[in-house]
């Protein structure tokens, strides 16, 4: 009888077709901004032991968030792999391009590879294993993009693609590019949480069910809010909180978990930079929500009860 079974699945999930397994919760490196090269080593061996093994971060990341500029957040990464090699083949290694501070989004073919050529120079990688277009740019046609991501793929410096921040229809497109070309799309990372609805509301995750792509949720935690509560919905945080104490967890671990109940099987890109709270999220693979469960959450997000 399912009404009240688990709906969170813990388990690894498959890139797209490619089928590279992948944690179901991920490591985000918006925030990964540090300099100290071997605390940078020990947080991400830290989180690929908890199985975060999908390192999901962007050539613009450093430029706000505390970090130094444009390509800091890579350039860290990469010292870490520059130190430790061995660490490289135990990541499924993600990094976005096509944001141009000032423009601010660029998917210019020309342009797409040579950030990606600049990102692996800031890794030390001679590949990555996902690159994702970070923005849709409506002013570049999706066979121009489809182009650019093929040949970067056919060159081995991209082992498969992806997009984030796209549209359903956005991403059918795209994909139906890439098919022309023998390419499937992998993943698709829009915002998603308990604050943060829309993904679940708007097709996006429809859409990744019907083409086989791998949904991946950012900011599941909504910046910290839900395990915070600040400017949270005062029935929100008393839902996570109830759940999180039957449950034994805090009410972040319970906002995770809630991202994992979806039957898109998303990929939660967790950002805390703390070992403990990762340690404690990574707790979410475990935990039991049921359909009374999640529909609670909702309502109380959505603070109104559904009909
Ligand atoms: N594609 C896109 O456009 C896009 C946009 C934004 C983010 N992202 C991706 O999504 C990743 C995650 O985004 P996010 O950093 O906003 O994620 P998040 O997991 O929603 O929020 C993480 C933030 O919450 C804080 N926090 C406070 N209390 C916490 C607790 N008890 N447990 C855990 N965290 C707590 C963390 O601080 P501490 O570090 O002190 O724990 C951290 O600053 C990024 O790193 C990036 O890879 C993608």
């Amino acid at each position: 009888m399912t009404i009240q079974g688990n709906l969170v699945n813990g388990e690894q999930r498959e890139l797209g077709a490619l089928g590279t397994k992948v944690g179901a919760v991920s490591f985000g490196c918006w925030r990964f901004t540090g300099s100290d090269v071997q605390a940078d080593t020990a947080l991400i061996e830290h989180a690929l032991d908890l199985g975060m093994n999908l390192v999901d971060t962007a050539d613009v990341y450093g430029l706000d968030w505390g970090g130094s500029g444009f390509g800091a957040n890579e350039t860290a990464l990469g010292d870490v792999l520059r130190g430790t090699p061995s660490l490289r083949d135990r990541m499924v290694l993600a990094t976005k391009v096509g944001i141009v501070p000032g423009v601010p989004y660029v998917s210019d073919p020309a342009y797409l590879v040579q950030a990606t050529e600049a990102s692996l120079q800031r890794l030390g990688t001679d590949h990555v294993d996902l690159l994702q277009v970070h923005r849709p740019d409506p002013f570049t046609h999706p066979s121009l993009v489809a182009e650019a991501l093929a040949g970067l793929c056919e060159r081995g410096l991209v082992r498969s693609v992806g997009v984030s921040n796209h549209t359903p229809a956005q991403v059918r497109t795209l994909a139906a590019h890439l098919a022309q070309r023998g390419l499937s799309l992998a993943t698709s990372q829009p915002e998603f949480s308990a604050l943060r609805l829309n993904a679940m509301r708007d097709g996006s995750f429809d859409i990744c069910m019907e083409l086989g792509v791998t949904p991946m949720a950012w900011s599941p935690l909504s910046g910290g809010r839900l395990a915070t509560g600040h400017n949270v919905p005062k029935a929100l945080n008393a839902v996570l909180r109830q759940l999180a104490s039957r449950e034994g967890v805090s009410p972040a671990v319970i906002a995770v978990a809630f991202v994992l109940a979806h039957p898109a099987r998303l990929v939660a890109v967790v950002g805390s930079q703390n070992p403990e709270r990762l340690t404690e999220l990574a707790r979410a693979r475990t935990v039991h929500l049921d359909r009374t469960d999640v529909y609670a959450i909702i309502q109380a997000s959505d603070g109104a009860s559904l009909p």
